[in-house]
């Protein structure tokens, strides 16, 4: 009965279509606004993990995006190493934290409200892209990925490179019937006919789709049209990264 149960669970992103998948995580992310921004949030600075991705590339200096800003966790550490920073969200109430925050720690960022699937920058804007707390692994489809990363592509001037960390999950996913009876229900409700194996609804808060092989996300990776320059798996799970340049 708590298998039936979980299953059951898992339905709800069997419903929702890619667009809905978006607008369910801007409703989970609205409702929790005062989190990414509260001192505790910014007091982590960036994380191991993106300070090491960060060490794989030459530039010390330029004009940064940083996709999914939040309150400036990231934004204000790379804004004081001297980034020319630009932080985008989907919530206008971050963008303005994120720009407030950054004010209240002696650095100025840049802020934008975009949707970061749907991303629209000048072409050649920018020498860094970055994407980091598991966000790439938050864009619901593989479709919706690549053109995302066709964006990025777009706004990242030659020889720049894009920054980004996804979720890594190596245990056994569900098994095939069930992941049967769910494209079965997807397809009754004409709901995500876009599903993959790997995509979970997080905590009943938002779209990830977990990665859990190296060829998938090189594969991805140059389908979007980038040349994986370092790529990080992480031995026991959670956040992998990446280094890619436009190819
Ligand atoms: C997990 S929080 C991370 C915030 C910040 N980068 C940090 O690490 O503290 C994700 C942020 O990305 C934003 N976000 C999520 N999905 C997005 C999307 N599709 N387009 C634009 N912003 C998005 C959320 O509003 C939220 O501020």
């Amino acid at each position: 009965m708590i298998r039936l149960g979980r299953f059951i669970q898992s339905l709800a992103l069997m419903v929702m279509k890619p667009d809905d998948l978006v607008e369910f995580g801007r409703q989970t992310y609205a409702r929790g606004v005062g989190c990414w921004g509260s001192d505790d949030v910014l007091a982590e600075g960036l994380s191991p993990v993106e300070t090491a991705l960060l060490e794989k590339i030459p530039e010390k200096q330029g004009r940064l995006l940083l996709l999914g800003v939040g309150g400036g966790r990231e934004a204000i550490p790379l804004a004081r190493l001297g980034f020319e920073v630009t932080g985008v969200d989907f919530i206008p109430e971050l963008v303005q934290q994120a720009k407030e925050n950054a004010a209240r720690h002696g650095v100025q960022i840049e802020g934008l409200v975009q949707e970061i699937s749907e991303l629209d920058m000048p072409a050649g804007s920018f020498d860094i892209v970055w994407l980091s707390r598991r966000m790439y692994s938050c864009v619901p489809t593989r479709g919706r990925r690549l053109e995302m990363l066709r964006r990025i592509h777009r706004a990242l001037r030659p020889g720049g490179y894009f920054i980004c960390t996804y979720l890594w999950q190596t245990q056994k996913m569900s098994s095939p019937i069930a992941e049967l009876a769910r494209k079965i229900f997807a397809f009754l409700t004409r709901g995500n006919l876009e599903y993959e194996p790997g995509d979970i609804l997080w905590n009943s808060l938002e779209f990830v789709h977990a990665f859990s092989s190296e060829a998938e996300l090189r594969s991805e990776f140059a389908a979007g049209g980038f040349a994986v320059c370092h790529l990080h798996i992480p031995a026991s799970g959670e956040e992998g990264g990446a280094v890619l340049a436009p190819r």
